[in-house]
């Protein structure tokens, strides 16, 4: 069995490709054509953490995967990341493992991708103006995937850590090529722009629906768990919602979990997973005023993606 680091996933694997794989990895998801446990959850109350487990196979990949990730919101203040994970991928012919690999650039990767897949298929044609709210590690992939899809004539950033939101300003600039320019708050942000990704993680909502203009596409990848949300119940209430998955969105997407509590919506209202658009059996966005929300928990069919990359990048 190999093993791979993570900094050979990032330089290895092109966010072109991560994108595409993801978005066939959706369709093949909503058309059930994967293998994909719900996620199993051990929460570590005691120290802020939780550990995930994902499984998922994908016959049509010939690729099993199961990625253990690591949630400890804490940590940036004791110098650590706030994600560990590790990616397990396996032959499903044989059930050989062939790659054992670090996987927080895959999870970014991925979970980038995911992003873009809603850009392509949710925000408006016209749609250049970019938002980032939370500007910590996977804020960083989101840009990079993002930047495929869309024209970025201009990015806001904000981050309750101003800081952070500086970094990432300077590397889009020297990696990227993008301009960010740091906004005061999470308002100016909505306000201004066309696309808005949250990537925090926050346990209160606070994008709130009076900020936002019609056409605005939201790609809300931070809450994990019923009890977290970035976007306001009566924001995601009054949009156009897509998830993942609605299963695992009625177990973990506290922004429209906590929408549906307070009646302000129902599950039904949930417009279509974002497989069943790509795959063309939902509507994606249909006229330019309409608000729409992705809503991600991130699934493990977008690791099993890319961990099909990996084997083909770097498996040998
Ligand atoms: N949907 C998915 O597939 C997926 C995948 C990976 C991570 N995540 C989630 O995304 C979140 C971010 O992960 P990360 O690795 O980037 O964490 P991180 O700690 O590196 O970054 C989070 C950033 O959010 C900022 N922040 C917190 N509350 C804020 C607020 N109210 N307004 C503005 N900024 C705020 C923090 O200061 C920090 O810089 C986590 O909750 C994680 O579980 C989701």
């Amino acid at each position: 069995m190999r093993f791979v680091r993570d900094d050979e996933v990032a330089s290895a694997i092109p966010m072109r490709e991560v994108i595409d794989a993801v978005e066939r990895g959706f369709a093949l998801y909503s058309l059930r054509r994967v293998r994909m446990p719900q996620r199993v959850r051990t929460d570590v109350p005691e120290h802020n953490g939780a550990i995930l487990l994902m499984p998922c196979l994908v016959p049509e990949l010939e690729v099993y995967s199961v990625k253990y990730v690591t949630v400890y919101p804490d940590n940036p203040s004791r110098g650590l990341p706030t994600i560990f994970a590790a990616l397990l991928i396996s032959d499903p012919r044989t059930g050989e493992p062939k790659v054992l690999a670090e996987a927080r650039a895959a999870t970014g990767l991925r979970t980038g991708a995911a992003t873009a897949v809603s850009i392509k298929h949710l925000a408006r044609r016209d749609a250049e103006n970019l938002g980032i709210i939370g500007c910590g590690y996977q804020a960083r992939w989101q840009l990079r995937a993002a930047a495929e899809v869309m024209r970025c004539s201009a990015v806001r950033a904000y981050d309750v850590v101003r800081q952070r939101a500086e970094e990432l300003a300077s590397e889009a600039s020297r990696e990227l090529g993008l301009e960010v320019r740091v906004s005061d708050t999470a308002e100016e942000v909505v306000r201004r722009s066309d696309v808005v990704i949250t990537a925090t993680t926050s346990r209160t909502p606070f994008v709130k629906k009076q900020w936002v203009r019609p056409g605005t596409h939201f790609s809300a990848i931070g809450a994990f768990t019923p009890d977290m949300a970035e976007l306001e119940a009566e924001l995601v209430a009054s949009s156009k919602v897509y998830v993942d998955s609605l299963e695992a969105a009625k177990e973990e997407a506290g922004d429209i979990i906590q929408a549906v509590a307070k009646g302000l919506m129902r599950w039904e209202d949930v417009r279509a997973e974002i497989g069943e658009v790509v795959a063309g059996l939902k509507k994606g966005r249909e006229n330019d005023e309409e608000v729409t929300v992705f809503k991600s928990v991130g699934i493990a069919v977008q690791d099993a993606a890319v961990a099909a990359l990996i084997l083909r990048h770097l498996g040998e």
